[in-house]
């Protein structure tokens, strides 16, 4: 592996070999997102405890000061929307040349295996790692499920991983799923990383699919609702970092989540 594409590379994964992404980029194409309205005042308690941040260039520019510490994970697909007509319709939105400019540790773009889209986003994948290789810049495909939610199994996540990485992704974000998680990841000769998808009830909850999720191979998350649409997105974010370096159980997390709420109050 070349210099530059190693160095990228460790500064997103952790000496300790894991990895926490903190997502923002949920607007290009749901637009102000509820408590993503302001995103730089949103990630400005919680970003110190984040390995890297996903973002669109637009947000980039606008909203994140330049001397940020944290590398950057630039999202480059793009071009549907929530009320068009299919979410899956995904072309890359920005060039080689933005991506070096903006100073980008990695770029991550989203594939729609088994869509009508599938094809499409699929060389859109092979044609972005083929761009990025050359500049020595990793691409993190996200394996997209759009609305249909219910597509999250192993089996269905399991291919769409194994495809990122035979066309060149070097990190995937997948979902978790509760039964034979392990087989997605096992299944990904890359590294994988979770995502949470929309809020769910309890912060304990999310706690132990991060757990559960590390248990069975994946190296950290790309986790975004369930930190910054909480109510203590702080204490949320420091509980998942717990888990994820310093190997917290998901109830030893949940204590410390409890503990940072009655010191704040
Ligand atoms: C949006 C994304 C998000 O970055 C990804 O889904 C993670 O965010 P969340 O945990 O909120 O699902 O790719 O398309």
């Amino acid at each position: 592996m070349e210099w530059g594409m190693k160095n990228r590379l460790s500064r997103l994964i952790q000496p300790d070999g894991k990895a926490l992404f903190l997502p923002i980029d949920h607007g290009y194409f749901q637009g102000p997102t509820t408590k993503l309205e302001k995103p730089g005042e949103t990630i400005k308690p919680i970003v110190q405890y984040a390995d890297a941040l996903m973002l669109t260039r637009g947000v980039l520019r606008n909203c994140i000061k330049a001397n940020i510490e944290k590398p950057i994970i630039l999202r480059v697909s793009g071009g549907s929307s929530v009320v068009g007509e299919d979410l899956a319709n995904e072309t890359i939105i920005t060039s080689i040349e933005e991506i070096i400019r903006l100073n980008a540790s990695a770029v991550s773009m989203s594939i729609f295996v088994g869509s009508k889209y599938e094809n499409q986003t699929l060389k859109n994948l092979a044609r972005l790692v083929d761009e990025c290789e050359e500049y020595g810049i990793p691409v993190m495909a996200v394996t997209a499920v759009g609305r249909e939610l219910e597509k999250r199994t192993a089996r269905y996540l399991g291919l769409c991983c194994r495809i990122a990485a035979e066309l060149g992704a070097r990190v995937v974000k997948t979902y978790y799923c509760e039964k034979d998680f392990n087989k997605v990841v096992n299944g990904c000769p890359v590294p994988v990383v979770i995502a949470g998808g929309p809020k769910v009830g309890s912060q304990l909850e999310v706690f132990e699919f991060v757990y559960d999720g590390l248990q069975q191979g994946a190296i950290g998350v790309n986790l975004g609702r369930n930190i910054w649409q909480t109510q203590n997105p702080v204490a949320a974010i420091r509980a998942i970092r717990a888990i994820i370096h310093d190997n917290y159980t998901a109830q030893e997390a949940n204590e410390l989540f409890n503990k940072l709420i009655a010191e704040k109050d």
